[in-house]
């Protein structure tokens, strides 16, 4: 089985979210289930850096300037890089300017990775052809419309997968032949939303299956509240999608201890490095983006009852300009918070293994990776229950610890009060050490791989394949 796995982001290359952890480890995963997958990615400046020099085949003119396919390695596998410098040669991020806002020309820059995508389907390269396309959200969700022009959808399955459904890659109408697409499908059952063209739901009409990251928010994409106005489409299309857990890469995160006492150096050295002061009480972590979806402004109203029951607080995450000077403010004022504000993988690390709990109050979250690495290092995920939150954490409920298989906390209806009663619990389970650490036991031995999904995605390429 050959797959094209198709994404904006992948580790170790380039990461803004979740999705970059994902596309970088199916590949390896999959390769255990005799699946040979192959990733596409834009050929942004540290994309090329890995590809430079390698085996390249001339694209010809792509929306204003030349490209390239060039092949480069992703681990042990082989990476397609699209040198197209006029669309991914800049400053700033992958997604926006310097100045904060999205290129103007996304709708572009991601279209022709779709439409690459689509190509390398129908045509192959010299010795390789894909017999499906895996495309992750709406970056790549154009290619399916693009593989139905180029009539080879008889050959390639396509297969969509949802990791975020709040973002559609809108773009407006006028662009309809700049961007190459056929006008017959600017139909309310086609790719038009409103008026505008959608590339989410382009691929969620076009392709023959999709799927999102946890079995919960499968079903919470049905509904209106969760559906973000592509719910009514999804429903009639109920039985092509399903819900597919994401794993982590154990190896890469792998905590630097082996059992709970173990841990209790890098909670010194982490109260050190955020320059809180010792105290009995539970260190609470966020490694966030701060946005609306992760709910981190309920927290700000939440958080007394933490404080106020002996804990602190280090949070590190970047985004919400009004939520970053909130949480500086509340740090500069509380001795028992500190605040980081920025990107930085090796301090995440640091504080997923010297913190008690992690805290992740969504809103929603497809799956969300910062509860399973939480599991993995015996911090104690306290989670909204939504979503893949639902799906990997076990309460501490008195069914769960009567079971004895409590891994952390949930909190429903997701709001400020639910929170602040879960932070209660919280400090109280803490001060109970013996059964903390039965829970972190739990927690640290409950399976966060990528065993069973990975083999969930293998055999639905192999239903979808049409050359088998
Ligand atoms: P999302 O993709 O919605 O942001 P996920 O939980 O799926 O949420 O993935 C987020 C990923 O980004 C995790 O690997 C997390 O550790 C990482 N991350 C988020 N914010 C930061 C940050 N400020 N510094 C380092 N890593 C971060
Ligand atoms: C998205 C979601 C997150 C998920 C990640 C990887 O960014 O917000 O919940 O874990 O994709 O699938």
């Amino acid at each position: 089985m050959k797959v094209l796995s198709v994404a904006s982001e992948c580790v170790p290359l380039v990461k803004t979210g979740g999705l970059a952890d994902v596309a970088g480890a199916l590949p390896g995963a999959l390769a255990r289930h005799g699946v040979e997958m192959r990733t596409l990615l834009p050929g942004y400046p540290a994309v090329m850096a890995e590809a430079d020099g390698g085996r390249a085949r001339d694209l010809g003119s792509l929306f204003g300037g030349p490209a390239r396919l060039v092949e480069g390695r992703l681990g042990d596998t082989v990476l397609y890089a699209l040198d197209a410098p006029h669309l991914y040669d800049r400053d700033g991020t992958i997604y926006a300017g310097p100045d904060g806002r999205d290129w103007p020309d996304n709708p572009q820059r991601f279209a022709a990775l779709s439409m690459t995508a689509a190509r390398l389907a129908a045509e192959g390269t010299d010795d390789w052809r894909p017999d499906v396309l895996h495309l992750h959200d709406w970056q790549a969700g154009l290619a399916p419309v693009y593989l139905s022009e180029m009539d080879a959808t008889a050959r390639v399955a396509t297969l969509v997968t949802i990791h975020n459904v709040a973002f559609q890659g809108l773009a407006p109408a006028s662009l309809m032949d700049v961007l190459r697409l056929p006008r017959t499908g600017f139909t309310p059952e086609g790719f038009e939303y409103w008026g505008q063209i959608s590339a989410l739901k382009a691929g969620l009409v076009y392709a023959d299956a999709i799927n999102t990251v946890s079995p919960t928010y499968a079903s919470e994409l049905l509904t209106q509240d969760f559906g973000m106005g592509l719910d009514g489409l999804l429903r009639s299309r109920q039985s092509k999608l399903c819900g597919i857990l994401n794993g982590i890469d154990e190896e890469a995160w792998t905590p630097p201890y082996r059992n709970a006492r173990g841990k209790a150096k890098h909670t010194r050295a982490l109260r050190d490095e955020f320059g809180l002061p010792e105290r009995e009480g539970p260190l609470c972590v966020v490694i966030s983006r701060l946005t609306e979806q992760k709910g981190l402004d309920m927290l700000l109203d939440a958080l007394p009852a933490l404080l106020d029951g002996g804990g602190q607080l280090a949070l590190l995450g970047s985004g919400d300009t009004r939520l970053e000077s909130a949480y500086r403010d509340l740090a500069a004022a509380h001795p028992h918070v500190s605040v980081r504000i920025g990107y930085n993988e090796a301090l995440s690390r640091r504080m997923l293994a010297g913190g008690d709990a992690i805290l992740v109050p969504s809103r929603f979250e497809p799956c969300g990776l910062t509860q399973l690495y939480g599991l993995r290092y015996g911090t104690l995920p306290l989670v909204a229950l939504t979503g893949g939150l639902a799906d990997t954490v076990i309460n501490a409920s008195p069914a769960g610890l009567a079971a004895g298989a409590a891994t952390g906390l949930q909190f429903y209806p997701v709001n400020a009060d639910t929170l602040t009663q879960a932070l209660v619990k919280l400090t109280t389970l803490w001060a109970d050490r013996a059964l903390w650490q039965k829970m972190m036991r739990n927690a640290m031995a409950h399976p966060v791989g990528w065993d069973v999904s990975a083999r969930a995605y293998a055999d639905l390429y192999a239903s979808l394949s049409k050359t088998a």
